[in-house]
């Protein structure tokens, strides 16, 4: 659809009888209306969500789904990535099962990536598994992970250990839940929008290039919204369950979740660990990948003209090892045959997976990058 003349842009995740769609705009929520009433046929809506984004944006939910005829029931768990644990899904089974779910009701997740990963595990295990929506109220939850069904939680070994692919029913992302949304998390979101246009959109990094940070509100981040979308939503079309082309998807992340994992709790963003681990990717596809360095040094402008970390140094903590660094990603889940995994690219929109990464190489770039 064209979205200049239509206000909700809608894509389709092509997945047989698991296909869904995603709705993306202003006010996709009230527009979703007879949608949801077909899921609700028990007048019963058991919604998850955190501590901020209940009392924020709850009541629009609950008065949407009131209209419908829909009783809302919250489930809200604590706010932050310390929810994704075993304690924070062990919450949601019992509460889902408190209220007697049946397994025909359909749970909604609305949050961010957090709420949604949570929610959705609890889904896919209760009661061996029932339906759910996805509601996303971060950029980075539209952009990215409330498409393609991966669902999960934290492990003590790292995240997104334990977790199942199960795909949501349907995707709202209302870009009127954005409004309440800081810019550290707009920021934060964003880098998942650059990491689509690098792997595979040339177009749309000339795009985000050329707006700058006008990209980060209006139109300009719909559209930028619906490109990221469609271009994830096409990939898990192909590769649901990441035997192939969907990691591809994980450029920058291999980096990213290492940084996570040893910076102290919620020091960084989910998304500005990704930004960095982008611009390494990049920086090490340079070196290493006849990637023109030139591309890299766009990369690394590009994150830092919209105001996101291009290097570990700009990460608000400095505490980072090379040796550690190295330990977290040899348990990178991509990893195949006791080698480590990166996806790296030959240049701008132009990612590829390489499964035979060379540790001592690797470290030297570690130690390099962290002085
Ligand atoms: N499943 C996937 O494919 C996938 C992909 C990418 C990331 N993830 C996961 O997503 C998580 C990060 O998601 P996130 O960045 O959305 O974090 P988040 O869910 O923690 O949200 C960030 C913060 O913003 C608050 N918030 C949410 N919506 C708001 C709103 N509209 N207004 C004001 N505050 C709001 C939240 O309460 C939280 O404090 C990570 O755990 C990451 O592993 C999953």
């Amino acid at each position: 659809l064209n979205i200049s003349a239509h206000p909700l842009v809608e894509i389709a995740v092509g997945l047989g009888d698991r296909a869904y769609d995603i709705v993306i705009g202003h006010q996709a929520l009230d527009m979703c209306g007879e949608r949801l009433r077909s899921f609700f046929r028990c007048g019963r809506a058991l919604v998850v969500t955190d501590s901020n984004v209940g009392p924020l944006h709850g009541p629009r939910l609950e008065a949407v789904l009131e209209q419908l005829g829909i009783e809302t029931q919250f489930i809200t768990v604590p706010a932050g990535e310390q929810s994704k644990s075993f304690e924070g899904l062990q919450t949601i089974v019992d509460a889902l099962l408190d209220a007697n779910i049946e397994r025909g009701e359909v749970v909604i997740a609305l949050g961010g990536g957090v709420v949604g990963d949570l929610a959705g595990f609890a889904a896919s295990i209760t009661k061996r598994g029932v339906d759910f929506i996805q509601i996303p109220t971060t950029l980075l939850a539209q952009v990215d992970s409330s498409v393609g069904g991966k669902t999960g939680i934290n492990t003590r070994h790292g995240k997104n250990f334990a977790g199942t692919f199960h795909q949501p029913r349907l995707v709202i992302a209302d870009s009127g839940f954005l409004s309440s949304l800081p810019d550290r998390e707009i920021r934060a979101g964003y880098a998942e929008i650059v990491k689509a246009a690098l792997i595979g959109d040339t177009a749309l990094f000339e795009r985000l290039e050329a707006a700058g940070p006008d990209i980060l509100r209006g139109e300009d981040l719909t559209h930028a919204i619906s490109d990221a979308v469609r271009f994830k939503a096409n990939i898990v079309a192909k590769d649901e369950r990441e035997a192939g082309v969907r990691a591809l998807l994980n450029l920058g992340h291999t980096f990213a979740h290492a940084f996570e994992a040893d910076a102290p709790k919620d020091a960084i963003r989910h998304g500005e660990a990704v930004a960095v681990g982008l611009a390494l990717a990049f920086r090490f596809s340079a070196e290493h990948a006849s990637c023109d360095p030139a591309d890299a040094g766009r990369v690394e402008a590009h994150l830092r003209q919209i105001g996101l970390p291009a290097a570990p140094q700009d990460l608000p903590f400095s505490g980072w090892s090379a040796q550690s660094l190295i330990e977290r990603m040899r348990g990178d889940k991509k990893n195949m045959g006791g080698k480590i995994t990166l996806i790296l690219a030959h240049g701008i929109g132009n990612a590829y997976i390489d499964h035979d990464i060379d540790e001592t190489d690797l470290v030297r770039f570690l130690k390099k990058v962290l002085k």
